[in-house]
């Protein structure tokens, strides 16, 4: 006999799984990406690009061959995103993993994410795996820089105070590795949490996309938020298809 398949009871299930594994969970992971800051007005990375940028590829710009074939309209590119961060607010998923670390004992959050919504929200301690577009340093020589406010608006990328190259973004390009400290204290999370709650991300960039792998080998639990089925959704133990800023007041609300 078919057994009628009720969407809303499922989701209600679905909720109510990870609402329990997060209330009993002694550790917890947590993994952003571009998706949790979608209702704050800042595009996904696979979101077409839009208006000045629509003819431009993101790989091709978020890279050491972009950024030397062209560093003007790199740099115009980050100022334009720069600005749209600024301009953004945090949203009530950013709010609700923010109140889940004040919650929880031992809480990590890992963000591909080079905005500083997570902090904006009251997040206190954030792995930025891919660095932070509000901060800058010299493509040769890594000094940083502090921007000045007629940097921001200038055609080309400041000149470095101490070996004049150029200045760049402090964000990690395609083909670039990822900083190692922070990358390391994201594993040791991945490999001790029992459970890890992955928030709005496609999965296709390594190594971030690695971390919720190696915690479900390790006997993790696994949840996941997000409006479309990525290849975790099959393997998570609970998935909650929806918006971020909707489904994780949501589930602050059911632990
Ligand atoms: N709430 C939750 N998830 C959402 C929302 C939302 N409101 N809107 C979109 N998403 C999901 C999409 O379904 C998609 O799975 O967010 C994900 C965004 O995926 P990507 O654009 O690939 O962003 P991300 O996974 O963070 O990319 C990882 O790739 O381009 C590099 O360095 C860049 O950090 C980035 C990395």
């Amino acid at each position: 006999m078919e057994t009628d398949f009720d969407p809303i009871e499922m989701e209600m299930l679905q909720l109510a799984t990870a609402a329990r594994l997060l209330r009993t969970a002694q550790r917890i992971a947590c993994l952003t990406g571009a998706g949790i800051s979608a209702e704050s007005g800042i595009a996904t990375f696979r979101d077409t690009q839009t208006g000045l940028w629509a003819n431009f590829d993101p790989m091709q710009l978020a890279s050491q061959a972009g950024f030397s074939a062209d560093p003007g309209v790199v740099w115009r590119w980050y100022m334009d995103r720069l600005q749209r961060v600024q301009q953004a607010q945090p949203n009530p998923g950013h709010r609700a993993l923010a109140d889940l670390e004040a919650r929880v004992h031992r809480f990590t959050l890992i963000t591909q994410n080079v905005d500083d919504l997570h902090e904006r929200a009251g997040s206190r301690s954030v792995l930025h795996l891919h660095g932070r577009i509000d901060r800058f340093h010299c493509n040769r020589c890594g000094f940083d820089h502090a921007l000045t406010m007629q940097e921001r608006s200038a055609p080309r990328p400041p000149q470095c105070l101490a070996c004049g190259d150029s200045v760049r973004p402090s964000v990690v390009w395609f083909g670039e590795s990822l900083p190692g400290r922070i990358l390391d204290h994201a594993w040791r999370a991945a490999e001790r949490c029992d459970v890890m709650l992955v928030v709005g991300t496609s999965g296709v960039v390594y190594p971030a996309a690695q971390l919720p792998l190696l915690a479900r080998q390790l006997g993790a639990h696994l949840i996941e938020v997000n409006p479309e089925r990525t290849a975790l959704s099959d393997m998570a133990d609970a998935y909650l298809q929806g918006p971020a800023g909707v489904v994780l007041p949501d589930l602050l609300e059911a632990i």
